[in-house]
């Protein structure tokens, strides 16, 4: 736990991070992501809570091992090499040994980053693609058994940081690293993380692997935070909650709890209206329920329209694979994936 001025930033983290497995910390900007990775890096203590690394305390409220002596490699989004020394130097900075060593370790990560021949040149000489690429190997020159990794990407343009990316991973697997990255990015995050731990003011409220966290949200926020979603209201009754796309089993819930049946755009289907007749009800589908195209736009690999519905005049987005753009006004039939929903309470 991590108090700033009596006011709680990070509450209640608990986290364990294999060798050879990545780890994303994901969670909304402010939510104490930055606060838990200074923690574990030891450049800032914690108020309560205890950090453990290789079975070895390394620091509780009274204890602490120095940043230095804790074998974690750090880079962060600023990652600021040292403007005067040169590349290999800024690289061998972290390391002991003699000086034949050093120069070994010092080709072998440049040659790993894709930079050799480029010991000698200085920081300013470099893009910023090239400068990053340094300070990861910078960062892993010692041989870290933990890196910790605040949003090392986020300066990049698109197309460079899929390949730093996938190349970084690729050095921190084979070196056995265990890996604590953090993003507000869930695209990041799920290509990166063999398990996210999904972050909110100052909780994990959910971890799993990317499949699970997406495929079973914790909550309606927990699935936002990966796609756009539309919410269908309505109250239980008798186990029971009914909307105009069917009725949902909402067991456990008592009477008059208001709850919400949440779905995806991908999860909505359509269908054409035949002259106001809607397809029958099915058991996968549940019942069609009308509404009116407002707005179509071609996003690349699908389609996605938006739908006023009829009965109350709420807005469903709905996505379709390749090329549909119906013209505004359109009156089509939308259904859900029963299996595809979630059904989440109301909070209170
Ligand atoms: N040194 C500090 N003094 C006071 N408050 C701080 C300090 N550092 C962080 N905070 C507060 O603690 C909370 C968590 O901050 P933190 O930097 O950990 O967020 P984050 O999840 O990393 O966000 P972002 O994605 O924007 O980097 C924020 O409300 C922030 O304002
Ligand atoms: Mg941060």
């Amino acid at each position: 736990m991590r108090r700033y001025d009596g006011r709680v930033a990070v509450d209640d983290v608990s986290l364990s991070v294999a060798p050879g497995q990545v780890t994303c910390l994901l969670g909304p900007s402010g939510c104490g992501k930055s606060t838990t990775l200074r923690c574990i890096a030891g450049v800032e203590m914690q108020d309560a809570g205890e950090i453990w690394v290789d079975g070895q305390l390394v620091c509780d409220t009274v204890f602490r091992v120095p940043p230095e002596r804790r074998h974690i490699g750090l880079m962060f989004q600023d990652f600021a090499l040292f403007p005067h020394l040169s590349v290999q130097d800024n690289i061998r900075f972290g390391l002991s040994g003699d000086k034949g060593e050093t120069a070994r370790r010092v080709d072998e990560l440049l040659e790993r980053v894709g930079l050799m021949g480029f010991g000698p040149a200085f920081p300013h000489e470099l893009s910023g693609g090239e400068q990053q690429r340094v300070a990861l190997a910078r960062a892993l020159a010692p041989r870290p058994s933990i890196m910790l990794m605040d949003e090392p990407f986020s300066g990049l343009d698109n197309r460079l940081r899929d390949g730093i990316r996938d190349e970084t991973l690729e050095i921190l697997r084979e070196q056995d690293t265990a890996v604590l990255l953090v993003t507000h990015e869930p695209e990041e995050a799920m290509r990166m993380a063999d398990e996210i731990a999904l972050m909110r003011k100052g909780r994990i409220v959910q971890r799993g692997a990317p499949y699970n966290i997406y495929n079973a949200p914790a909550d309606r926020e927990a699935m936002a935070f990966f796609s756009d979603i539309n919410v269908i209201r309505g109250v239980s009754k008798g186990a029971l909650t009914q909307t105009p796309f069917g009725q949902f089993l909402t067991p456990g819930y008592e009477d008059g709890q208001e709850m919400e049946i949440v779905i995806r755009p991908q999860h909505i289907k359509l269908d054409f209206d035949r002259a106001g007749q809607g397809p029958a009800p099915t058991i996968e589908n549940g019942t069609a329920v009308s509404g009116v195209a407002e707005r179509a736009r071609f996003m690349g690999n699908e389609s996605l329209v938006e739908f006023r519905m009829e009965h109350d005049g709420s807005l469903i987005r709905a996505t379709v694979p390749g090329v549909f753009l119906p013209r505004a006004g359109t009156r089509m039939w939308l259904m859900i994936r029963r299996d595809k929903c979630f059904v989440f309470p109301v909070k209170g």
